[in-house]
């Protein structure tokens, strides 16, 4: 009671800053990159000649949004567009959606809410904050212009106090154009992450930055920025109280604003580990004046990172080999507006397989990513979108070192990928160098590095680069090392094979890929090639693979109909394919056994035809039994897999594996026809994951079935998106229905309170499962 009593006399009530959530009530519509009488009159209407003229444009307080459509944040619009078979490399690369400038009359979204601030409350700082708006956004309150961020990755704040009503209706409008793409994937359009209202007393922490805890050892720092008003530097004595998971204060300290922070420690701290991700909090207060004015508190992880050039990474003086993978950010169905709930999940997914970091590639990620990578334990390599110091990048890189240094998750920041234009040459360094400097000026406690495809080659970026980041050319690696003995070595983006989930053979009409790891394009390797490389030399950090999940875009090795990429060692759904296995079976401690491919016939499969069987297993031999007959035992190689060719029969094929002499087993069968529905369900935060398949009469998964599935849920629950895996699917992402692939879909569904979810399909018994969100 004592210490509850104790933390409650540390935050007195009202003083707090207050961060909002501003995702509610937002109106929605599109505008008119080419037209702009169909853009509300933007750009016709001469809104710039005087502060609060917002002539006749949607900007005007006044305007008539009712029958806008609602919507509620994150929002992408894109992943509700029609696709467009357009022969285009960079509509090809963004997954045909029709969005960019070819597309103008898709391309403009208009957002406005309304919103009302307490008259007790006019003499604080009010801040707008969007975490994400792809991308070239621009926002006005009560018809007054706030600014403009150009990036649809770093995120921007707008104080509008000056321009706010008290006790009445004030109204924020923004203009999204995504005419220009920024990267060369699925990027989606519109505030595809959080908002917030930042309410603050007029001195007050910085509001990006202003607390930086880090950690060494048992010892926790504290730095404190102070603004006070608009941006002038402030001053005030700080507070800070570490807080353990049960509440317990283990330390406690005071200072003076600025300097070389609180030096606090905590006696036998937990550590924050990839196994124990053990988060404390640092509750921080600011006062000016003997009275509180403001109050922080930041949840951090007490852990050490080395980086030795001869052994690789170490976390607490253990030493990590990387096991890492690239992600881009979209998921089936959501595009790039993920609910919170699904960063858990993706990251869940990764760690299962035994993934212990994560590269943001190629772009700053939005900071539920982060806070799920510090909860579940995943390390992060946290990339800035380009190689630009100039000052709107380099503002940007700043931003998101400001806003992530406080995550135990982010290990590394990365400056940039594949620069090709200049990364060998001498701008390429000077810029390198600028961004190196940046880094170590905000946040000296990490180092940086750079994903470069060039394998042996010094000039340029790698001159200067703390940690030599290989994207690929692993040839290059062992004279590099020879070469440069003394600067630390990772692979950035290594692997790249190409793979579609239960597709056994080439399909060239439907745009497939074999699922095994078989197939990758000529600058990239299979799994097995760059994991035995990395696994044999202590010094090689270890490596990212490209990549986690498929994403939108990049539909490589084909195009259209395929709209998405085959890279993933899970599909779009987060659904496993073969090389999953590969990965588990050398990156994790479990008993691992996986046959590919399914033995249902059809597919590359009929009698007595002879079909690649591969194993993936950490046992160290695998006896193959087709309807019990034994097809030979073979022992596994170290980081291989073992292959059969099996004259085809329908019935059972089981593998049986020795590892350390204890046998596991496993097998695939030929089943019957679909027969009946199953559903498996997660969820969080007023979020669930339907993951929905069909099983035969005996209740066994028909692994090939195709069926459509219908959907509904009851009550204020919403489907907010669906999908199934498939790189050449057309179907829409949002409509209730879809079909299975690979025997499998996914529907995602956003609620609260009881919610009813039912399936169905034709000829098949439905079913329907009750959740409380
Ligand atoms: C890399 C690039 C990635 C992706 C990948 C596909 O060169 O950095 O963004 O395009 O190739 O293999």
């Amino acid at each position: 009671m004592k210490r509850f009593f104790f933390i409650a006399a540390l935050l007195p009530l009202g003083v707090l800053g207050q961060r909002i959530n501003f995702d509610e009530g937002w109106k929605f519509h599109l505008g008119h990159a080419a037209d702009a009488h169909r853009d509300f009159n933007y750009g016709i209407g001469n809104i710039l000649a005087k502060t609060g003229d917002a002539a006749n444009t949607c900007i005007k307080m006044e305007f008539d949004d009712r029958d806008w459509a609602d919507v509620r944040l994150p929002h992408d619009w894109a992943v509700g567009l029609p696709f467009a078979h357009v022969k285009n490399g960079d509509v090809d690369a963004h997954g045909y959606r029709a969005v960019g400038a070819l597309f103008p009359e898709n391309s403009i979204g208009w957002y406005r809410k309304s919103f009302v601030i307490d008259r007790a409350d006019s003499g604080k700082r009010f801040v707008l904050q969007f975490d994400g708006v792809f991308r070239d956004s621009k926002v006005w309150v009560n018809n007054c212009y706030m600014g403009g961020h150009f990036s649809g990755y770093s995120g921007s704040s707008y104080d509008i106090t000056d321009f706010l009503h008290y006790g009445k209706k004030n109204v924020v409008v923004v203009r999204v154009d995504a005419s220009q793409y920024e990267g060369w994937f699925y990027e989606g359009a519109g505030i595809y992450r959080h908002s917030w209202l930042d309410v603050v007393e007029p001195t007050h922490f910085a509001l990006n930055g202003g607390v930086f805890v880090h950690t060494r050892d048992g010892q926790v720092t504290i730095e404190t920025k102070v603004e006070s008003g608009v941006g002038v530097a402030g001053t005030g004595m700080v507070s800070a109280a570490i807080v353990d998971r049960a509440g317990a204060i283990v330390a406690r300290g005071e200072g003076s604003v600025g300097g070389v922070g609180l030096v606090l420690r905590v006696d036998k701290p937990v550590l924050w580990s990839l196994d124990n991700p053990y988060l404390y909090r640092a509750v921080v207060l600011l006062r000016t004046g003997g009275r509180v004015v403001d109050s922080v508190n930041v949840r951090f992880g007490i852990r050490t990172v080395t980086i030795d050039k001869d052994k690789g990474l170490f976390l607490n003086g253990v030493p990590v080999k990387i096991h890492g993978v690239c992600c881009h950010q979209d998921h089936a169905g959501v595009g790039s507006a993920l609910p919170d709930y699904l960063q858990y999940y993706r990251i869940g997914l990764l760690k299962e397989m035994g993934v212990n970091a994560y590269r943001s590639s190629h772009n700053a990620p939005t900071p539920e990513l982060l806070d799920a990578c510090d909860s579940l334990g995943m390390l992060v390599l946290d990339e800035t979108r380009l190689l630009n110091s100039g000052e709107e990048y380099g503002a940007d890189f700043e931003r998101q070192i400001l806003r992530d240094r406080n995550h135990p998750s982010v290990f590394m920041w990365s400056i940039g990928n594949e620069e090709w234009m200049i990364q060998t040459s001498t701008t390429g360094k000077l810029v390198a160098q600028h961004q190196v400097e940046r880094q170590k000026l905000l946040d000296a406690t990490r180092t940086c590095t750079y994903a470069a495809n060039v394998g042996n080659v010094w000039h340029g970026v790698n001159e200067v680069i703390p940690v030599r980041g290989f994207n690929y050319n692993l040839g290059g690696l062992d004279g590099y090392r020879r070469d440069h003995p003394d600067q630390p070595i990772m692979g950035t983006e290594v692997a790249s094979t190409v793979s579609t989930r239960g597709i056994y053979v080439k399909d060239t009409v439907n745009a497939y890929v074999p699922d095994y790891d078989s197939v990758a394009p000529p600058w990239a390797s299979t799994a097995e090639y760059w994991w035995k490389i990395a696994a044999d030399r202590e010094w090689f950090m270890g490596g990212f693979a490209w990549t986690g999940f498929d994403y939108r875009g990049e539909p490589t090795p084909f195009q259209w109909p395929d709209i998405n990429s085959h890279f993933g060692i899970m599909d779009m759904c987060g659904f496993p394919k073969t090389v999953y296995y590969y990965y588990q079976s050398w990156w994790t401690d479990k008993d691992v056994l996986h046959i590919a491919p399914n033995w249902n016939p059809g597919g590359g499969k009929e009698a007595g035809k002879p079909v690649a069987v591969w194993v993936n297993s950490n046992a160290d031999n695998v006896e193959l039994f087709l309807n019990g007959h034994s097809l030979g035992r073979k022992d596994m190689p170290r980081n291989g897999h073992l292959e059969w060719m099996v004259n085809y029969a329908p019935g059972k094929l089981e593998a049986v594996g020795y590892k350390k002499g204890r046998k596991i087993a496993a097998f695939v069968e030929t089943t019957g026809e679909p027969y009946r529905i199953a559903v498996k369900a997660s969820s969080g935060g007023g979020v669930v994951v339907y993951n929905c398949s069909v099983v035969d009469k005996q209740g066994r998964e028909v692994p090939d079935a195709s069926n459509l599935l219908h959907f509904s849920v009851s009550g204020g629950a919403k489907i907010i998106g669906v999908g199934n895996g498939d790189p050449s699917s057309h179907e829409s992402d949002q409509d209730p229905q879809r079909h299975l692939f690979g025997g499998k879909c996914q529907v995602i569904v956003e609620g609260k309170g009881p919610v009813v979810f039912s399936v169905n399909g034709e000829g098949l018994l439905g079913v329907q499962e009750k959740i409380s969100l």
